[in-house]
């Protein structure tokens, strides 16, 4: 079970690694645009370095194969743990998978973004991704399912003996995570806030709070 930090806010990922959960980090070109980074291509090469070994996904927004190609280059080359974040499909719905391969030939790795079906994710493991982002949050957007299509394609990978990793992303609730993992999922990715969100209990805190008393600690 592996969970990523989704923010490129090196702060945050800074506040989150001494607690020694965080197995990598993922951006997207959302979070980078909310993120005010003028300077994203050096960002991201710092953050890369700074969670090493560790994976940090980053997305190419080329609109065709060699636009993205020379993009996925020019990223990997700032680290050697950055992971090439592709979506499975163009805005027209031209499959990209050409670029995964391209990609994967010159040892890139890659994480395929934006699937929201069983056969995007499939398809993405069989063009050789480290990593299949399913949209969790997304699916739900549609009427889907977001649980069953995990369940479904965390099986074929398995039966199919693919090395791709279920990522799970777009993650909105904090028991959004519990039931991805359930569902079978390899990787959550998760914005800090929500990680926050899915350790903290009213009750708990009342707990320690009691024993804190208990243990003659004064209120403040
Ligand atoms: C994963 O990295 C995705 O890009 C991200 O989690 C999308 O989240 P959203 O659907 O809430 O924008």
């Amino acid at each position: 079970m592996k969970i990523f930090l989704d923010t490129p806010d090196l702060s945050a990922v800074e506040e989150w690694l001494p607690h020694g959960i965080i197995d990598g980090v993922t951006t997207n070109p959302t979070l980078l645009k909310k993120s005010r980074i003028e300077d994203w291509t050096s960002a991201v090469g710092a953050l890369a370095r700074r969670i090493g070994p560790r994976d940090l996904s980053v997305q190419v927004s080329g609109g065709c194969h060699d636009e993205m190609v020379e993009q996925a280059r020019t990223l990997a080359a700032r680290a050697e743990n950055i992971v090439i974040k592709v979506p499975v499909i163009s805005p027209e719905g031209r499959p990209n998978l050409d670029v995964m391969t391209t990609l994967g030939s010159s040892g890139i790795p890659v994480n395929a973004t934006a699937c929201l079906s069983t056969g995007q994710a499939l398809a993405a493991a069989k063009a050789g991704a480290r990593y299949a982002s399913l949209l969790w949050g997304r699916v739900g957007d549609e009427g889907g399912s977001p649980e069953c299509l995990v369940t479904d394609i965390a099986a074929l990978l398995r039966r199919h003996h693919f090395p791709t990793q279920l990522l799970i992303g777009s993650i909105r609730a904090p028991a959004d995570i519990t039931r991805a993992l359930n569902a079978g999922a390899d990787v959550v990715t998760v914005p800090p806030p929500m990680l926050a969100r899915w350790l903290d209990h009213r009750y708990s805190r009342a707990t320690v709070r009691e024993f804190q008393l208990d243990a003659g600690v004064k209120d403040e």
